[in-house]
Parts: C-alpha cells; structure tokens; sequence
C-alpha cells in the first residue's frame, strides 16, 4: 500500500499539520495507517501522546536514517497507508524517505520566501528521481491559505501552475481546529470545536480525499 512523504525543508511549512490531518482523516475513512516520525524535534511523538490515537493507527518515533527504508518497506505491507513526517531540512533521511515515495506532499505557505525555499522540494526530488530512474509522483499542498488570496498567493500559484506542477485542491486553509491539533491530540472530530469547526473538518475530508484520489490514479483535478 501507498507511502506518502510529507518534505519541505522549510520549516513551519506545515508538514506536521498536514502529516496528522491525512492520517486522522484515513483513519476516520477506515484505512489503517502508520505514521512514521522522521523528524528529531519529534512533533507526530507529542501529537500521539496529547490525545489518543485513532483506532487501528501506529505511530513509529525517532526513524533515523539508517532504518528508514526497512521500516517502510516493512510497513506498507498488510493494505496499510505510511505517511511520513520528516524534519525541515535536506539531508540523506530526507533523500532516502522520499525514495521510497509513491507521493510526496510538499506543504508550502504562499508567501515569497516560503515559495523559494519550498521549492527546493521539486529539485530534492527531481535529483531523487534521477538517481532511481523512475517517475516520483509529487504535488504542492498550500497551507495556512487565508479566505482572501493574497496577489503574492495567486502568483505563485499560476507560476507552479506554469512550471507543470501539481497543486492539490483544495488548499489547507488557516483554521483554529488544525492549529488546535497539537494541543488536544486525536483528530478534529475528537476536539471541542475550534471557530469554524465544521468548514475545518470539511477541508481536511476534501484535502485527504484529493491526497488519496492521486494514490489511485484517479485525475482529481
Ligand atoms: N492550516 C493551518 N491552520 C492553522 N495553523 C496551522 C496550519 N498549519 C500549520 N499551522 C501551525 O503552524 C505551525 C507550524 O506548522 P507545522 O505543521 O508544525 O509545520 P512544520 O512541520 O512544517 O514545521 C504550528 O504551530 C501549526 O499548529
Ligand atoms: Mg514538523
């Protein structure tokens, strides 16, 4: 079953956020999933132990570079979904994770630098591919989007757009719920509700779906 890498060597970029919504949100769809905590500051560990887990999800800390590559081939046996969250930088875990990716999810803020620096995701990645010979599928998610899209948003955005790259519909949007993640553990159905709890939910249910529909090949663009 699938592996999803979550990468950006940005960090605050909002891996972590996106790596316990796609979890949360499969698991709430009945998927099994194991979450592999790639990243030292070890945010998926203390999201794990604030709140329970849902049922039938493992989480796996402190994956170090030397064991990556068993612990996902290992896992992605059994019709289980890996997602991996890893740490806002470059490095050889970074290169090996996303090696063993059948998607990885580039979460970046449409702000200029954030654009800048999430960029070098698509190179790490385009290198990756190269080295493997074979096609890594990847997409862009924008997180903490603003009901009102900034001019810099739309331009980034169209410059992606123009540069072939793949933009997953819809956006993470800022929303106190997915902020509130970290603080209450679980998933957003198990949180009292945060400001507009129910567009945050219906957000995370498209995001994911729009994740998983690129796992299966279907077009959801
Ligand atoms: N869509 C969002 N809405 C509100 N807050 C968010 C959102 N995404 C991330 N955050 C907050 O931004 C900060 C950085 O996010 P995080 O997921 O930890 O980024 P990264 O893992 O890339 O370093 C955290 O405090 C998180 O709660
Ligand atoms: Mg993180």
């Amino acid at each position: 079953m699938p592996t999803i890498v979550i990468a950006s060597p940005k960090g605050g970029a909002g891996k972590s956020t996106t790596a316990v919504i796609l979890g949360t949100e499969f698991a709430h769809a009945g998927a099994p999933v194991t979450m592999m905590d790639c990243d030292p500051n070890g945010s998926l560990t203390l999201w794990s132990e604030r709140g329970a887990v849902p049922k039938g999800m493992a989480v796996l800390s402190g994956i170090k570079e030397g064991e990556i590559i068993r612990a996902i081939k290992s896992h992605d046996q059994d019709g289980r979904i890996v997602i991996v969250d890893l740490e806002g930088v470059a490095s050889r875990l970074v290169s090996r994770a996303i090696s063993q990716a059948d998607l990885v999810v580039i979460p970046m803020r449409a702000t200029t630098l954030d654009a800048t620096v999430g960029v070098r995701a698509l190179e790490l990645i385009a290198e990756e591919a190269e080295a493997l010979d074979r096609n890594i599928p990847h997409a862009v998610a924008f997180t903490m989007t603003r009901a009102i899209q900034s001019k810099a948003h739309k331009g980034i955005m169209s410059s992606l757009k123009g540069q072939g790259v793949d933009i997953i519909e819809p956006d993470l949007m800022e929303r106190a719920a997915f902020a509130a993640l970290f603080e209450f553990g679980g998933g957003l159905r198990d949180m009292p509700a945060q400001g507009s709890h129910d567009a945050a939910v219906a957000n995370a249910q498209q995001f994911a779906r729009a994740v998983f529909d690129r796992l299966t090949g279907e077009d959801s663009a």
